[in-house]
């Protein structure tokens, strides 16, 4: 097998390695696409965020580029009329029932919604869909750490951390459409549930859901 495809993103040609997504090479070269629940590791993405379209030379629709794995000679557009509307749909969509409070958030200036809404010029404060509050209460029962839902974006990348770390699944996802959460068995409070505060969780989240303590004095 050879060592590397070679693939063009945007009239640049780049090297990718046999069998990587799209994602993955593009993000390695320093080109950004816009993405939330891609993990590398993982086999089968579920590109459940749908903020990662490209256009491929030859393919009549975009594609997700973290399920489309690399092809010798593919040629890659990041941006189109096509791919700019359907991430910014998703994008808004996202954050139509964000608790977009960025001044009072532990992620501000680290945060993975903002930097998608800056590199591709959108507005975190969006008026397209009906916004939809989720008031949900903070769960800082942890001791170095606390869960604010209502900014959770549903990446899954906590989920998969805790996953690998803890087999057994200390947190998943529970329920439906607008009622989806990320949660404990039975809705337990972290600190009552079978979590052993190893915050793995807590270093993976791109946004200020998962958030560290800050140091009391
Ligand atoms: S998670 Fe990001 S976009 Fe949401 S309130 Fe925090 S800093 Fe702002
Ligand atoms: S808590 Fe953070 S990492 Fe987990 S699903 Fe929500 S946004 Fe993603
Ligand atoms: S990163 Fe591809 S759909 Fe989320």
């Amino acid at each position: 097998m050879n060592e590397h495809v070679k693939i063009t993103i945007d009239d640049r040609e780049v090297k990718a390695r046999p069998g990587q997504k799209l994602l993955w090479a593009a993000l390695e070269n320093d080109i950004f696409i816009p993405h939330l629940c891609a993990i590398e590791a993982e086999k089968r993405p579920n590109a459940s965020c749908r903020l990662c379209f490209v256009e491929i030379e030859g393919v009549p629709n975009p594609v997700t580029s973290c399920t489309k794995t690399v092809e010798d000679g593919m040629v890659v557009k990041t941006r189109s009329s096509r791919v700019d509307r359907l991430v910014k749909t998703a994008f808004e969509l996202l954050l139509s029932d964000h608790d977009l409070k960025c001044r009072e958030c532990p992620a501000n200036r680290n945060c993975a919604l903002q930097t998608i809404a800056k590199e591709r010029g959108l507005k975190l404060r969006q008026k397209r869909f009906t916004p939809v509050a989720r008031n949900y209460e903070t769960d800082d029962s942890p001791e170095e750490f606390a869960f604010n839902r209502s900014r959770c974006v549903l990446c899954g990348q906590c989920v998969w951390a805790d996953r690998r770390e803890n087999k057994i699944g200390v947190i998943g996802f529970a329920k439906r459409g607008i009622n989806r959460v990320v949660t404990t068995f039975q809705d337990l409070p972290l600190a009552e549930s079978i979590c052993k505060e190893c915050t793995v969780c807590v270093d993976v989240c791109p946004v200020g859901a998962l958030y560290y303590k800050e140091p009391e004095e």
